[in-house]
């Protein structure tokens, strides 16, 4: 499906475990787009799993190279591109973003993420002696800045992943 030149980015935000890798490989099949992973290209670029990184070299610096691969990916051209969950807390980054592409909020319950992805051991953050606790909270305090950097909100809670393309696809 050819979309006008303005739409061809589209930037998936949401916690970790809202689906945003299922629903955006999907919808960049329908699209006929490349699929791009922020997460997979900071790996890239790093050399190291970011949950190595994370432990030797903590979050914040985690964090400014997240933004540079933010600014750089979307200035290059038409992609479906799946942020990581934390790349909206800066928010220079949430004005390139919103700025640049068109924004789609995969919105889940901390139940929902907590049921998808109990038994992934590589996502830093939620290695807590409690990690659906730990997603309330993420939840709390990004669930705003979800919605503030986000064209359309999904809610992702019971569509299957065909609907929740569908859905997307709807918006553009
Ligand atoms: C993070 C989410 C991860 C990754 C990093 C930090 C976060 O991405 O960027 O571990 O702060 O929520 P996913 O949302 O793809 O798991």
């Amino acid at each position: 499906m050819p979309l006008p030149s303005g739409d061809r980015l589209i930037v998936l935000v949401g916690l970790p475990g809202s689906g945003k890798t299922t629903v955006g490989k999907q919808l960049a099949r329908r699209l006929q787009l490349p699929f791009v992973d922020s997460d997979h290209e900071i790996e890239q670029r790093l050399g190291c799993s970011i949950r190595e990184f994370f432990e030797r070299e903590g979050e914040a610096r985690f964090r400014d190279i997240e933004a540079e691969v933010i600014d750089a990916l979307t200035r290059s051209g038409p992609m479906v591109l799946s942020t990581g969950g934390g790349a909206v807390l800066r928010p220079d980054n949430r004005q390139r973003l919103k700025s640049r592409g068109k924004v789609f909020y995969l919105r889940s319950t901390p139940e929902d993420v907590f049921r998808r992805v109990r038994h992934d051991r590589n996502r830093p953050l939620l290695q807590v002696a409690d990690p659906l606790q730990k997603l309330r909270e993420l939840h709390a305090a990004r669930d705003p800045l979800y919605r503030e950097v986000a064209h359309y909100v999904i809610e992702t809670g019971r569509p299957s992943v065909a609907t929740l393309v569908n859905m997307i696809v709807m918006q553009l």
